[in-house]
């Protein structure tokens, strides 16, 4: 099922002569995990507002095309009824939290408290998210006790408690060291997995080659290609679009260990490391 449409999307801020958004279509379908890259500029925050309808509904501007999630075109509808399918995250934790609640628990609760729900339906929608940031540990600690990763995750389990169909994320980990990001990519698997459709705009290309399905390329606003980590990463003209690829694909690239089939490069530690010890026949341990 088509979860995302987006057709010939264009979109300038107001005052800028710029195109922020040039001409992107793509379509995204239910439970992919998709990885937005870029250089700074490209687009990759203004593609999450839009996909969230940010833009053009708060940020106004020239806006052309079409975007179309969960069936409601974003133009055509309300912030307050997109909120209920899509979902998003910001860089930093910090500016997520509420900073009025006492524990991570009524953190949760507080997104849930304005829908209208029944006592037993918040509990176990916050009970399910806890679980499925695996945070049920930290439920009753205090939201500014927590590690960076473990707040970040606090912000997801906030946002999907509210059961949107969509989670976009806007470089989610860049304030997080290697152990947080590592948590907060496991986690967005984890939802994927469970269905949600999550995009995610990273500057870390290794965290994006292990985890994404799929990886839509930016550049000045437009899209450069939208494909599997290998095929992307394998393209040996990325650089010039200000994206290097991961070290492990850069190694294998410079040692012609290409996957002798797709003639794709490895784009993991493990796939570089399994291409070599195949190439050779033996351990390299
Ligand atoms: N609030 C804004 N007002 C005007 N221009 C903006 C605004 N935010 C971003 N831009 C411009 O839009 C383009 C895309 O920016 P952005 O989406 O933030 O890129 P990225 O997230 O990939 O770094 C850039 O040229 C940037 O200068
Ligand atoms: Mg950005």
């Amino acid at each position: 099922m088509k979860k995302i449409i987006v057709e010939k999307l264009k979109y300038r801020y107001p005052m800028t002569g710029k195109l922020a958004l040039d001409n992107l279509s793509f379509t995204v379908e239910q439970g992919e995990l998709i990885g937005i890259i870029g250089a700074n500029g490209a687009g990759k925050s203004t593609l999450c507002l839009a996909l969230t309808g940010l833009v053009p509904h708060f940020y106004r501007g020239a806006y052309g095309g079409k975007v179309v999630i969960d069936g409601l075109e974003v133009i055509k509808s309300e912030i307050s009824e997109l909120a209920l399918h899509v979902g998003i995250v910001f860089q930093n934790p910090f500016t997520q939290v509420t900073g009025s609640k006492l524990t991570v628990y009524e953190e949760i609760a507080f997104g849930l408290e304005n829908m209208g729900l029944d006592r037993s339906e918040m509990t176990a929608r916050i009970d399910e998210a806890l679980h499925l940031l695996d945070i049920s540990q930290l439920k009753d600690r205090d939201p500014f006790q927590l590690s960076g990763g473990q707040m970040q995750r606090m912000a997801i389990a906030s946002v999907i408690a509210m059961k949107p169909g969509i989670l976009v994320l806007d470089e989610p980990t860049s304030q997080l060291d290697p152990q947080g990001s590592d948590e907060v990519f496991k986690a967005v698997r984890r939802l994927a997995k469970e269905g949600m459709t999550v995009i995610i705009a990273e500057h870390k290309i290794e965290k994006i080659a292990a985890y994404a399905d799929r990886v839509l390329v930016l550049y000045n606003g437009r899209l450069i290609d939208f494909d599997t980590p290998h095929k992307i990463f394998s393209r040996t003209d990325l650089l010039s679009y200000g994206v290097p690829a991961p070290v492990y694909t850069q190694i294998c690239q410079a040692l012609g260990i290409q996957h002798p089939r797709s003639g794709t490069y490895p784009v993991t530690l493990e796939e570089a490391y399994l291409a070599m010890v195949n190439q050779h026949g033996d351990s390299l341990c």
